[in-house]
C-alpha cells in the first residue's frame, strides 16, 4: 500500500477532503500519515484505520518516506517545505490544494474530468508535482466542460459571484456575523409591521458604515454588501483572481500560452460556500441549443443542464440547493442578441468540493489505479 502523508487535514478544505475520503472509502486503498504543524506526538485522527501518531510536517526525513504528499496546509507551507523536500531528493507525489505551484513548468494543474488525458501524459512522462485549480475556473471547467472538450470555444466572458469561504473559514464567520450585527440594529423595527421600511433602511446603512462593522478580514463588510475585487491588484486593473481565468483555463487544457481568452469581472458576494458564475461565451460556430444542452450533459455526471425557465432556475439553480453538493447546475442558456454564437449561461457549484478538495482525492485514486 501506498504511504499517503496528509497534511492540513483539520482545516476546512482539509476536512472537507477527510469527508469525501471517507465516504468514497479511500483510505482503505492507502496507508495514511497524518502530519501537524503544531501537535506532533499526539494521536492521530481515526478514519476508520489506526495511523498512529501525528509527525512533525516539517521534518523533511520523515516527509521524503511518503509515496504520496496530499497537502491542504496552504501556501507559506508549501513554499517553505516543498523545495527543501525535493531538494533532499524525494521524487514521490505531490498532491496540493494551495495556488503557489499552480504556474511552475513542473506542475499540472488537476481536474481530471476535464483533463484526464493531460494528467496521463503527464504522468507518463514523470511529472510528480499536481495543483488543485482556482476554485472559479475548476468549477467553471466542470460545467461548461463538453463545450471545451467540442473545441466550441472562441471566448469567455465570466462574471462571478464568489462566496465567502473562497476567503477561508473566518471570513465565512465574518459574513454571518455581520448578517447578525444588521439584523440586530433594526430588531425592534422589523418586529413592528408598520414601521417604516426607509427609516430601517437608513439605520441598517449607518450600521453598514459604522466603524465597528465586522470587517477584519474583507476589510470592508460584505454582509449587506458585495465586494468587487478578489485577490491582489495586479496593477493593470485587473485582479489576481481575474487574471487566474485565462491563465488556468488554458494550463488545465494543456494549452501553450492563451489560446482561449477568458475575461470577466470577480465579485465577492455574500452566501456561503458556493460559487456562481454569468457566461458570455463567443463561440466560433452557430451550435443550436439542443446540442449545446447534450455537450454539456453528456461532458460529465456531475453538469446538470438547468431548463431555461423562471421555475427551474429559481428551484435548481442556487447556492442554498448546490451546497454540500458535488453537482454543478448549468442553466440560463441562450443565444443573445449579438448573434447566434454568442450564447449565455449560469452555473453554480460548491467552491469547497470541485473548488477545492475533490479534485485532490481524484488525482490519489488515478496514481492508486
Ligand atoms: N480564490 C478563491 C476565492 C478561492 O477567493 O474565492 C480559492 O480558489
Amino acid at each position: 500500500m501506498k504511504k499517503v502523508g496528509l497534511v492540513g487535514w483539520r482545516g476546512m478544505v482539509g476536512s472537507v477532503l477527510m469527508n469525501r475520503m471517507v465516504e468514497e472509502q479511500d483510505f482503505d486503498l492507502i496507508e495514511p500519515v497524518f502530519f501537524t504543524t503544531s501537535q506532533a506526538g499526539k494521536a492521530a485522527p481515526n478514519f476508520g484505520k489506526d495511523a498512529g501518531v501525528l509527525l512533525d510536517a516539517t521534518d523533511i526525513e520523515e516527509l521524503k518516506k511518503m509515496d504520496v504528499v496530499i497537502t491542504c496546509q496552504g501556501g507559506d507551507y508549501t513554499k517553505a517545505v516543498y523545495p527543501k523536500l525535493r531538494q533532499a531528493g524525494w521524487n514521490g507525489y505531490w498532491i496540493d490544494a494551495a495556488s503557489s505551484l499552480r504556474m511552475d513548468d513542473e506542475a499540472l494543474i488537476i481536474l481530471d474530468p476535464v483533463n484526464q488525458g493531460v494528467i496521463k501524459d503527464g504522468i507518463s512522462k514523470g511529472v510528480k508535482t499536481f495543483v488543485g485549480g482556482n476554485c472559479t475556473v475548476s468549477l467553471m471547467m466542470m460545467g461548461l466542460g463538453g463545450l471545451f472538450e467540442n473545441k466550441a470555444i472562441d471566448w469567455i466572458s465570466s462574471m462571478t459571484y464568489q462566496a465567502a469561504s473562497g476567503g477561508g473559514a473566518k471570513h465565512m464567520r465574518e459574513l454571518l456575523s455581520g448578517m447578525g450585527v444588521l439584523n440586530q440594529s433594526v430588531a425592534s423595527e422589523l418586529a413592528d409591521p408598520a414601521s417604516a421600511i426607509l427609516e430601517i433602511d437608513r439605520k441598517v446603512t449607518a450600521k453598514l458604515n459604522d466603524a465597528d462593522f465586522p470587517s477584519e478580514n474583507f476589510i470592508v463588510p460584505l454582509a449587506g454588501s458585495l465586494i468587487p475585487w478578489i485577490d491582489s491588484d495586479l496593477g493593470n486593473g485587473q485582479s489576481r483572481e481575474e487574471w487566474k481565468g485565462a491563465a488556468e483555463t488554458n494550463k488545465i487544457l494543456g494549452h501553450s500560452g492563451i489560446q482561449i481568452p477568458v475575461e470577466g469581472i470577480c465579485v465577492r458576494i455574500g452566501t456561503m460556500r458556493c460559487h456562481s458564475q454569468a457566461f458570455t461565451i463567443k463561440l466560433n460556430n452557430d451550435i443550436p441549443l439542443d446540442e449545446i444542452s447534450d455537450m454539456l450533459a453528456s461532458h460529465n455526471q456531475w453538469a446538470k443542464v438547468v431548463p431555461n425557465d423562471k421555475e427551474s432556475t429559481i428551484n435548481q439553480l442556487t447556492p442554498a440547493k448546490v451546497t454540500g453538493t458535488l453537482d454543478v447546475p448549468v442553466g440560463r442558456l441562450r443565444k443573445l442578441a449579438m448573434g447566434d454564437d454568442y450564447l449565455s449561461a449560469f452555473s453554480v457549484g460548491d467552491q469547497l468540493l470541485w473548488g477545492a478538495a475533490e479534485p485532490l482525492r481524484r488525482m490519489l485514486r488515478i496514481l492508486l489505479e
